[in-house]
């Protein structure tokens, strides 16, 4: 018995399954095989990653020299699992290193591998070495069994005799064999985030990158896809989702080789960030996250977002709370007075929480626009008498929770902070300052501003335990690059801040772990799956306008569960109704932010009523699976329907944008439904003293039918919308 368990501890040490001479290393989930082979030079050589193989034995048909047989360097080339520069390879590294005297190759050899257990899975643990320098490299793939994702990232740390400058430095490199590739990257800006751009990947490379530093995604998302032989669908078809998880300068590379085989390399972005790293130090690259699905798009953000709610996004399976903003409403012009009134409006609504916006800071330069006061996180005490606890005390009396914005990675030039502290900026010693909103960036490479940031909300907790949310802005790129804190290493800055900004995160975690973040970024400047190991949502779009909106959550929901997806009623095209935008937002996770006075009384019946159907249905939208059913990209309307992980319940949500006149219009099948249970349609979210003039509306259909025949649920009316709630007998 003891062998037998010898036996068993060894293999899972050794992974290795083979031949002796083809020693493989396997990584998998439940639908995904991504297979290793270590050649007899003890290269390590990526030979398969696609959907999971039967039979193990079958690894001994794959050969890592997928040039053998041809002559010279030919011969040693296969497709190493994590190139460095200067091999002989050829094509863009995933690591090059110029070393300590000069040199500016680096040879990697397979040393050993581990695999241990982790929440979801197993992660894999490769380490490499250059056998001429002193460099070592710890590949990590953490393979989430159910969820049919794979996350992986690296560690590079040398011990030469001094510093050495990293040039190039992926979280991992992965090759793909098929006839066709086509790329969609999501191109973004101010209030035009999740824009798809679809396109065959040819030849030679294709870049996708941002250079902006904090707001990073402000032009280019953090994710992608890719359609194997076709341009990525719905529901059928190999399809690749990919994110990287870094909250600053991203690169994903897209290469197809000579052979046609498409490499893809997603790293931090090497621009003006040529990185000193120290000896005995550990430069750490952001996660990876990718998943496969052989079924299309729909069935790979499934698994994403499973992954996501159970082991990334912050609280993942935790509550989320709806709430009244004032933003869009008073902007900066409030007083106590103004803002009880609106906290007693939340309760009134129905909401959760009050969440003041921009505005309540600052009193040598109080913040009444957006020139002047970051930096300066006091209340104004002309505008806020009692300060953030008269505050708190007046959501308390409302009977509703206090939430907060701040912006603290950045100063106003108008203010005491900049005044008293102008070197914890970033700012060029030596030209003009420009200015983007009349901003500049802290240098948070710094760890004494680190200290400041982190001082911001540890201070406005101690003093107003009772917050219970932040809205944490961030509207600036980092701008005139230079840190007076890197001194003669501005190489490192880009980097340094974004680690920065995480050490400061990580304590504001620590301290307070129960305290709910929002991301923002002047919009959806900041969406990648490292902040949101911090962050339960992010602000998409500061475009609330509904027909933009659908559009933006359609793209977002892709790649990120709804409940991470704040969503909010405002009067950004006050043209459509008042139903058209709650439907809109109802399909995310629900707020508002306008002015509940100025509206007519069955307009604000209707917000309370879909206040209390959508919190009926949370757990429906924000934790059960989500089908994209039709496109609002092909088609003039969109609709999805949400099934709860039991099966009992389902929401469908139908819109119609700019249909043609007398459009004709099909049933709208849904997806995911238990095809033996039958289910009771109710329409939902009505206008007061009206009924619904659906057919299907009070019916009972089975699954079955409402999947394969469907329901008429569309219009041909313009911004029309309908919400029917599916409940099982
Ligand atoms: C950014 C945000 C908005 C709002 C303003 C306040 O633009 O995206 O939602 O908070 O800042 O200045």
């Amino acid at each position: 018995m003891k062998k037998l368990l010898l036996l068993f501890v060894c293999t899972l040490l050794s992974l290795s399954i083979g031949a002796a001479d083809k020693q493989s290393i396997r990584i998998n989930t439940d639908n995904i095989d991504l297979i290793l082979q270590v050649s007899p030079k003890n290269r390590l050589y990526q030979v398969y990653l696609g959907e999971k193989l039967n039979s193990t034995a079958d690894f001994d048909h794959f050969n890592w020299n997928i040039y053998a047989g041809s002559d010279g360097a030919y011969g040693i080339r296969g497709r190493e699992a994590y190139p460095g520069s200067g091999g002989e390879d050829m094509f863009e590294p995933a690591l090059a290193i110029t070393h300590a005297d000069g040199n500016q190759t680096t040879y990697l050899y397979y040393k050993k591998s581990t695999q241990k257990a982790v929440p979801g899975g197993t992660e894999t643990i490769i380490e490499l070495a250059d056998d001429k320098y002193a460099v070592q490299v710890t590949l990590h793939y953490v393979a989430y069994m159910k969820e049919n994702v794979i996350k992986t990232w690296s560690e590079i740390k040398h011990n030469e005799k001094s510093s050495i400058i990293l040039w190039r430095y992926a979280s991992g490199m992965f090759y793909f064999n098929s006839s066709k590739y086509f790329l969609t990257n999501y191109h973004s800006d101010w209030a035009r985030e999740g824009q798809p751009a679809v396109q065959q990947l040819q030849f030679g490379k294709k870049i996708v990158d941002t250079k902006l530093g904090t707001r990073a995604a402000e032009q280019s998302e953090p994710f992608f896809e890719i359609g194997f032989d076709q341009p990525a669908q719905e529901n059928q078809g190999r399809v690749m989702l990919g994110t990287i998880g870094w909250t600053g300068n991203f690169s994903f590379t897209f290469e197809i080789d000579n052979v046609n085989c498409l490499r893809v390399i997603p790293a931090i972005n090497s621009y003006a960030s040529n990185y000193k790293l120290k000896a005995g130090e550990n430069f750490k690259t952001p996660e990876f996250i990718f998943t496969l699905s052989e079924n299309g798009t729909g069935q790979a953000s499934r698994n994403l977002q499973n992954w996501a709610r159970r082991y990334q996004l912050w609280n993942g399976e935790g509550n989320r709370m709806t709430l009244l903003n004032n933003w869009e409403n008073t902007a900066f012009d409030f007083t106590q007075e103004t803002l009880a009134l609106l906290m007693k409006d939340a309760k009134e609504l129905g909401v959760d929480m009050f969440l003041l916006d921009d505005g309540w800071f600052g009193n040598k330069y109080p913040r009444k626009d957006d020139r002047a006061g970051l930096g300066d996180w006091e209340p104004t005490r002309t505008k806020l008498p009692g300060g953030i606890p008269a505050l708190t005390k007046a959501t308390e009396t409302a009977g509703v929770k206090f939430g907060l914005w701040i912006e603290p990675e950045m100063v106003n030039p108008k203010s005491e902070l900049y005044e008293k502290h102008k070197n914890w900026v970033i700012e060029l010693p030596n030209r003009e300052t420009y200015y983007y909103r009349h901003q500049l960036v802290l240098d948070l490479s710094n760890p004494e501003v680190q200290d400041y940031v982190f001082s911001i909300v540890d201070r406005l907790m101690t003093e107003n335990p009772s917050i219970v949310y932040f809205k944490w802005d961030c509207n600036s790129p980092i701008t005139n690059i230079y840190s007076p804190y890197q001194k003669a290493n501005q190489g490192n800055l880009y980097i340094e801040y974004v680690r920065g900004l995480y050490k400061v995160l990580d304590r504001i975690q620590a301290k307070y772990p129960k305290l709910e973040m929002m991301l923002c970024s002047g919009g959806g400047g900041r969406c990648d799956y490292q902040a949101l190991k911090y962050y339960g949502e992010f602000w998409p779009s500061d475009d609330t306008d509904p027909y933009e909106r659908l559009y933006i959550q359609y793209s977002m929901s892709k790649f990120f569960p709804s409940k991470a997806l704040a969503a909010h009623v405002t009067n950004w095209n006050r043209r459509t109704s008042i139903k058209f935008r709650t439907d809109v937002a109802s399909m995310c996770k629900l707020g508002f932010d306008l002015d509940l006075k100025t509206m007519k009384p069955e307009d604000y019946k209707f917000t309370q009523d879909a206040v209390t159907n959508w919190n009926r249905l949370k757990n429906v939208i924000l934790d059960g699976e989500l089908y994209r059913l039709i496109s609002p990209y092909e088609t003039h309307h969109m609709a999805v329907n949400y099934v709860s992980q039991d099966k009992k319940k389902a929401v469908l949500f139908a819109y119609d944008l700019h249909p043609r006149y007398s459009e004709p219009q099909q049933a709208v099948r849904l997806q995911g439904l238990d095809a033996n249970r039958t289910y009771t349609v109710k329409e939902i979210n009505l206008m007061p003293n009206t009924t619904s003039a659906l057919h299907c509306n009070g019916q009972r259909y089975t699954g079955d039918y409402l999947m394969k025949v469907g329901l008429m649920v569309l219009s041909a009316y313009e911004s029309a919308s309908r919400v029917l709630e599916l409940t099982a007998e």
